[in-house]
């Protein structure tokens, strides 16, 4: 569990494993809202939405900020063409849960870090729990 204040103040707190692609969200940034993944940038909102999700930079450009707006209106067109896509998917998702879902090659990464971040979540846990046991007596 990541526990932060954004830049406006408000008091976040998320599972430190971004639903993306599980990359731990306690090494990312603090935003204007929320905690921004430092992977692709998604900023958890809710369970279920975000503040933000920026899948790439102006790595060419950099100087020009017309590149960089360039960019970001057409992945913003890219997203809203998918928006309704996405919308059912995470009905699905809200109703069948994850475990009917296909591993596939091209998410291996993926998947060995989820699995990765899974394991060191049970790890962690584990230790509190003994902690807590010891610490009663
Ligand atoms: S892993 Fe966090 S945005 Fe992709």
């Amino acid at each position: 569990m990541v526990i932060f204040r954004d830049q406006n103040g408000d008091v976040g707190a998320v599972e430190d494993r971004c639903c993306h692609r599980g990359a731990p969200l306690h090494l990312g940034k603090v935003m204007e809202k929320g905690l921004q993944c430092g992977y692709h940038g998604l900023t958890p909102e809710t369970e279920t939405s975000c503040f933000y999700f920026w899948s790439a930079a102006n790595g060419y450009r950099q100087d020009d900020p017309s590149a960089t707006e360039q960019l970001f209106s057409e992945i913003d067109t890219a997203f809203q063409q998918d928006k309704h896509v996405v919308q059912l998917q995470q009905e699905r998702l809200a109703e069948l849960g994850e475990g009917g879902l296909i591993d596939v090659v091209a998410d291996s990464a993926r998947i060995h870090m989820r699995r990765t971040v899974d394991r060191l979540i049970d790890e962690d846990r584990q230790r509190s729990a003994d902690h807590k046991e010891a610490v009663a007596g």
